[in-house]
Parts: C-alpha cells; sequence; structure tokens
C-alpha cells in the first residue's frame, strides 16, 4: 500500500512523474512511457500549453474532433465543431441539421445574459437594521471593487445588481449577496469570484464598523464568495418550424403521423424524470460537444442545465414541441455561460481554431449555435427513437468499430457492410462472418 503513495508528487518533472505511475501501476512500464509520450503534441511550445493547463499532467487524452456542416442558424450557414467520444453524434447532428437547412433552417435568440455569484454569510442581528444601511453598504462594495471592475465596465460590463437575500427561514442567521453580473465576451468566472472576494471583505469590514450595530451584531461571518453555476438568467431559446406536411416521410411514416409521434415523445419527456433524463442526455450530446470544441467548461453547463430542468420541482424535458394549425414546432429553452475570449477559448490551440470555424463570434452569438447543436441533437434522437429505433445508426458505428478492432481490410469490410444490414451485429456474430 504504502509504495503506491508518494509525497511531493507535484514537485517531480514531468518525466519524473510518468516513471513512478509507470514503476508503480503498470507490469509493463517502458510501453506505458512510450504510450503517454506518444499522445504528447510533437511541438514542444502546443505541448507546454497543454501541460499549463492542469497539473501532474503525463501525457493528453485524444478526444476525436469532428465537424458537422449545414447548420443555418438565423439565415447564416456554420460548420460546428464538436468533441465528442460517443459514435453517432455528429452524424446525428449533420443529418438534422441538412434536414432542417431545407425547412428554413433553425431559429435562436438570446434573452438574458445576466451571470449570479453569492456571498453567503452568518449574521444574528436585526435584519431590518441591515436593509437600513444597505444603500451605504451598496456604495461601498462598488467603490472598493473598483480596481476589478474597471476593465469590464470598460467593455460594457460589470456588476448589474446586489441585493440581500434573507434565508433565515431555512437556516438560522442565514444570509446571501446575491449579485448579478454582465460578463460581455467572457464567461466571468475569474471576475465574478474575485468580485465577490473582495465583497465578502467589504461587508465584514462595514458591519463591524458601522455605528448602527453593536454588540454581537458587529459578528459577521463570511461562509463563502463564489459565482453560482445556475445563471437561468443567461438564456437562450433555440428552435425550428415548418408546416406539418412539409416534414416528408420520415423512415416511410406519414409526417402527420411522425409529427404527433414526435410531440408525445416530447410530452413523455415532461412527465416523466427518468425519460427526461435521457431525453436531456441526447441534448448535453450536442451541447458539450460545441461547448469542449470551443473551449468551455462543460460541467458548468451540464450542471445549469439540469437545475433548470428541474425549476419547477419535478425535473423536465429542456425541449418542448407544439403542433399548433398544421405547424410543426420545435423549441429548446436553456441557460448556457459561456465565452468566447478568456479562460480556455484562445489559449487551447484547437479551441481557438473552433471559434475561428464559426466566424470568431461573440458570446450571445455562440449561445445561439450550441443551442442549435442542442436541438438538432435531441430531434435526430427523438427522430430514431420513433421511426427505426436507435439501434440501427449506433451499430453501424458499432460495426465499423469492431471490424477495426479485428483488423479487417477495405474490401472485408464492405461485405460485412452489405451483410449486417439486416442482421444484428456483435462480435462473435462479425469475428464468424470476417472467418469465414
Ligand atoms: C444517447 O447518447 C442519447 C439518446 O439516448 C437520447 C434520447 O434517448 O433521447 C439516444
Amino acid at each position: 500500500m504504502q509504495e503506491k503513495t508518494i509525497n511531493g508528487f507535484s514537485k517531480l518533472s514531468k518525466s519524473e512523474k510518468a516513471n513512478w505511475a509507470a514503476q508503480h501501476f503498470f507490469n509493463d512500464p517502458e510501453q506505458v512511457i512510450r504510450d503517454w509520450a506518444g499522445f504528447c503534441h510533437p511541438e514542444e511550445a502546443t505541448q507546454k500549453i497543454l501541460d499549463g493547463l492542469s497539473e501532474n499532467t503525463v501525457s493528453n487524452y485524444h478526444l476525436p474532433y469532428g465537424i458537422a456542416p449545414n447548420f443555418v442558424i438565423n439565415g447564416k450557414a456554420y460548420a460546428v465543431p464538436m468533441v465528442i467520444e460517443e459514435s453517432s453524434v455528429v452524424a446525428a447532428a449533420s443529418s438534422a441539421a441538412k434536414y432542417w437547412m431545407e425547412r428554413g433552417g433553425f431559429f435562436a435568440e438570446v434573452l438574458d445574459t445576466k451571470k449570479l455569484g453569492q456571498v453567503h454569510f452568518n449574521w444574528t442581528g436585526d435584519v431590518r437594521k441591515l436593509y437600513h444601511v444597505f444603500e451605504a453598504l451598496r456604495t461601498q462594495l462598488l467603490e472598493e471593487a473598483t480596481p476589478l471592475t474597471a476593465n469590464m465596465e470598460k467593455r460594457g460590463g460589470g456588476i448589474r445588481d446586489i441585493r440581500i437575500i434573507d434565508m433565515t427561514h431555512l437556516e438560522t442567521g442565514y444570509y446571501q449577496l446575491m449579485v448579478a453580473f454582465e460578463t460581455c465576451d467572457s464567461m466571468g468566472a475569474n471576475f465574478i469570484n474575485s468580485v465577490l472576494e473582495s465583497f465578502a471583505d467589504t461587508l465584514q469590514r462595514f458591519v463591524s464598523a458601522h455605528p448602527d450595530f453593536s454588540g454581537p451584531e458587529k459578528n459577521i461571518s463570511i461562509i463563502m464568495a463564489i459565482l453560482s453555476n445556475y445563471t437561468p438568467e443567461c438564456l437562450v431559446r433555440a428552435w425550428v418550424e415548418c408546416p406539418i406536411e412539409a416534414m416528408g416521410n420520415c423512415e416511410g411514416i406519414d409526417p402527420v403521423v411522425f409529427a404527433e409521434k414526435f410531440h408525445k415523445a416530447v410530452r413523455i419527456a415532461h412527465l416523466d424524470p427518468y425519460r427526461a433524463a435521457t431525453h436531456n442526455k441526447g441534448i448535453f450530446n450536442g451541447i458539450d460537444a460545441v461547448v469542449l470544441a470551443t473551449g468551455n467548461d462543460f460541467r458548468a453547463i451540464e450542471a445549469c442545465g439540469h437545475t433548470y430542468a428541474a425549476r419547477d420541482g419535478h425535473y423536465r424535458s429542456l425541449s418542448d414541441c407544439s403542433l399548433d394549425n398544421g405547424i410543426f414546432r420545435f423549441w429548446l429553452d436553456i441557460p448556457l455561460s459561456v465565452g468566447t475570449v478568456g479562460g480556455l477559448t484562445k489559449l487551447h490551440p484547437l479551441a481557438r481554431r473552433s471559434l475561428e470555424l464559426l466566424g470568431n463570434p461573440r458570446a450571445p452569438e455562440l449561445m445561439c449555435v450550441i443551442a442549435a447543436a442542442g436541438l438538432a441533437q435531441n430531434f435526430a434522437a427523438l427522430r430514431s427513437l420513433i421511426t427505426t429505433g436507435i439501434q440501427k445508426g449506433h451499430m453501424k458505428m458499432h460495426l465499423m468499430n469492431i471490424l477495426n478492432h479485428l483488423g479487417a481490410e477495405h474490401e472485408a469490410c464492405a461485405k460485412a457492410v452489405d451483410y449486417f444490414s439486416d442482421k444484428a451485429v456483435s462480435f462473435t456474430a462479425v469475428r464468424a462472418f470476417l472467418e469465414k
């Protein structure tokens, strides 16, 4: 046990770290070290950037970087970069993009871009006194944070709102400063957290020095200051619509029947959290892939999206569908706090290329593209589920993966694709086919 633990790992050089881990956890340490080295970038400068993103790096973990073309969003054509390991996602997004390109494309609108952060604190004085001094507190909070906010204000952003939230009905003495921010083209995590930490410091000093407070009222305990990843007002809506009869025959199904079945499938995801989780996972297949490709924080996006999906106390579908007056309308409202400057967006060489591929959008335009990718993915998944079933598309990729794994030649692959077009794909069946 003890020989597999170490003090001062972070202080070792990259190759010392790799050596230590290889020697202690593998049967073939030389090969492991070669594998890790093999996945490092051939250009030293680029590898240095990647090494600098996180701690204790010994190699890079590669994921496929794909492009889904033919996304027409608000009349503009995009080729959308997607980083995802799951087969069929990029193909599904591309297919849905083309389908909707022929029916007017996607539409998207940013409803708001407000970000939020909180200072959580404990205080046991008379809350009316706190509200009474609030204007003076606000002035001091803003004044003392000026060195942090000046630049953001020049760019058109900054602090939009500060309020005290009384949480004492839930927990004795528990209050928050709830702060709203505009962070323009950056996701703004560093900016928000720095401002909140400054606010926490000011709040503490203000309360302990203010003449209105005496005795225990001077004691305020700051619990923590941190942004909220739940940003329900950093919201974008993406939608598609067309007359139902213009939807064409989907896998041989009449458009009216298809639209009704589709509508029902979305309805089920509103009613049943078991289905909603899978339905929304399909949306995030598209969303996360673009978020990752553009160097944004997919964990923040997921946390926010799932919280938003449960905003009425019941976890539901993020997308919705209507069939009014013969028009099929399918839409997605989703909070997306993303940036096109700062963070990894320009630092990671491929994130920078992704933004270039999208025409170097501002953050609101990127929100529109990401939401459209999520909606496209959801449309493609539901279209498969209510017609052929999801396995048909998946199995094609699965078959190719098995064939690659078994080292099949080009001609054998073509024959196998033909042979398995109407048969169940399994590893054993494919191996038996190749042996024959
Ligand atoms: C698979 O990654 C995603 C789906 O399960 C989504 C869905 O069921 O809607 C196909």
